[in-house]
């Protein structure tokens, strides 16, 4: 089968190697020559474990091509799967722009069937917005399918949710549209991935959802971290002990500093939105996005309460992304909180092993950037961990206590024990315990 993924950012780039690998043969068009260039020179744009094998690999056995000819990639495929940014409006909306552009291009080089699927977050209904744009602006009246098929990888583990995922979902009204899908996905039924099969409208929603749940998830954890912290009790044994019921699950219960990325902060904001635009209101949603902007409020308290003064202080801050395995700093916690501290007068040394060059882009000016997270501690009144990279749990803090200029440590991540922490003789804030 021949495909061509439009839009070639992290969905469309790890999609498009992941299906060559499946022996499909992808064409992956942006119209971004720089990034097309780039890709063809054997270069990845993003940072993610694993995608540069495949991509390689794919690219060298003549299953996965790069180019800007948008037109000449529809035309060749059976398949159409969108892929574009659909960025957040200031109020709140979703940009459909380049969905819109992207649909009237497949008008134009409408050349026979096509199943045309969208794989961007789109809020629900614009599997219909481009059915008629389509419709409507084909020159021909060849047929052709909308669906929908959502990811849901995350990044710095995108390649192995692709090859493994929970679940695969086909929205769409015609049976050849999800014959083709299915056969798309057909090695991940080797390994008996289920499928859900239902209507565009539907697979929409179910994207939202889902990543709503989780954001669901991480807020209520946070909140029972600040009870914790009033109450004496000890938010990881709590969240354990929940994780243990199979109907709760144990993952997404982590506290810390708020969720962060491109993704969650964006969809719950577009599902409160969606909400709206149908007359609901979605209160539990509301809450949680509430509950994660205070959070990092609270950072900021712990961080105040710990350093003493901030007025001249000097803060030690490891870790800039929104997670690890990524050097993605797009609504990232510790961006926010940089930003605060600054604000308040604290002068920051900050290490991160793969945001700095993202964060510097964003950060003020005066944020020192060091070699090595020693580097950051060393002569700092206070060390703040706002990521958990693996790397940070590797440290030797007997050298940072002595590096630091008074042991305080304020651990936004959990990473260390606080008992231990306390008999190591540092000053120990954690969250919720
Ligand atoms: C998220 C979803 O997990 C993916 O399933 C989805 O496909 C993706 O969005 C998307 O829509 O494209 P991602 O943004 O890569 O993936 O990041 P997550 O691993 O979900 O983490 C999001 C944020 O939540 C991070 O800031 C993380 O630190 C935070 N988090 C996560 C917590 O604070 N506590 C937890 O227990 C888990």
């Amino acid at each position: 089968m021949n495909i061509c993924i439009i839009g070639t950012g992290y969905v469309g780039l790890v999609t498009g190697a992941c299906f060559a690998d499946f022996g499909v043969n992808v064409v992956c068009v942006d119209k971004d020559a720089e990034k097309i260039h780039t890709l063809n020179r054997g270069e990845i744009p993003i940072y993610e474990p694993g995608l540069k094998e495949i991509v390689d690999k794919n690219v060298k056995e003549r299953r996965l091509a790069f180019t800007t000819d948008i037109g000449d990639g529809i035309r060749r495929s059976l398949a159409v799967l969108i892929a574009v940014g659909t960025p957040p409006r200031g109020d709140g909306s979703t940009d459909l722009s380049y969905i819109e552009e992207v649909s009237r291009t497949i008008a134009a080089n409408l050349n026979g069937y096509k199943v045309v699927v969208t794989k961007s977050t789109v809020p629900v209904g614009t599997g219909r917005f481009i059915e008629k744009i389509i419709a409507e602006e084909r020159k021909e009246t060849h047929l052709f399918d909308v669906a929908s098929n959502p990811e849901f990888l995350r990044e710095g583990s995108a390649v192995e949710d692709f090859m493994r995922p929970n679940r695969v979902v086909i929205g769409a009204r015609s049976g050849q549209a999800v014959a083709i899908l299915k056969d798309l996905h057909a090695p991940l039924y080797l390994i008996e991935t289920p499928f859900v099969i239902t209507d565009i409208e539907t697979a929409e929603l179910i994207k939202y959802a889902s990543n709503a749940f989780l954001a669901t998830k991480i807020s209520f954890i946070n909140e029972i971290a600040n009870l914790c912290e009033k109450t004496g009790a000890d938010v990881h044994v709590v969240a354990r002990a929940m994780g243990l019921d199979r109907r709760i699950g144990p993952k997404f219960l982590h506290p810390g500093p708020g969720y962060g990325g491109s993704c969650l902060p964006k969809d719950t904001t577009a599902l409160l939105n969606i909400a709206k635009n149908a007359g609901y209101d979605f209160k539990i949603m509301e809450a949680v996005i509430e509950v994660n902007r205070r959070q990092r409020g609270r950072m900021m308290e712990k961080i105040r309460k710990a350093a003493g003064k901030l007025r001249g202080a000097t803060i030690g801050v490891w870790g800039l992304t929104f997670k690890p395995n990524t050097d993605d700093i797009r609504e990232s916690p510790a961006i926010d909180i940089i930003n605060g501290l600054v604000g308040e007068g604290a002068k920051i040394k900050a290490y991160d092993p793969a945001g700095m060059k993202n964060a510097a882009s964003v950060l003020p000016d005066t944020v020192v950037y060091s070699q090595d997270p020693y580097e950051a501690a060393s002569g700092s009144d206070c060390l703040v961990i706002a990521t958990e990279w693996n790397l940070f749990r590797q440290i030797d803090m007997e050298r940072v206590k002595g590096l630091l200029k008074h042991p305080r440590v304020v651990d936004l991540r959990n990473v260390y024990d606080p008992e231990v922490m306390g008999k190591r003789g540092f000053e120990y804030t954690g969250v919720g315990r």
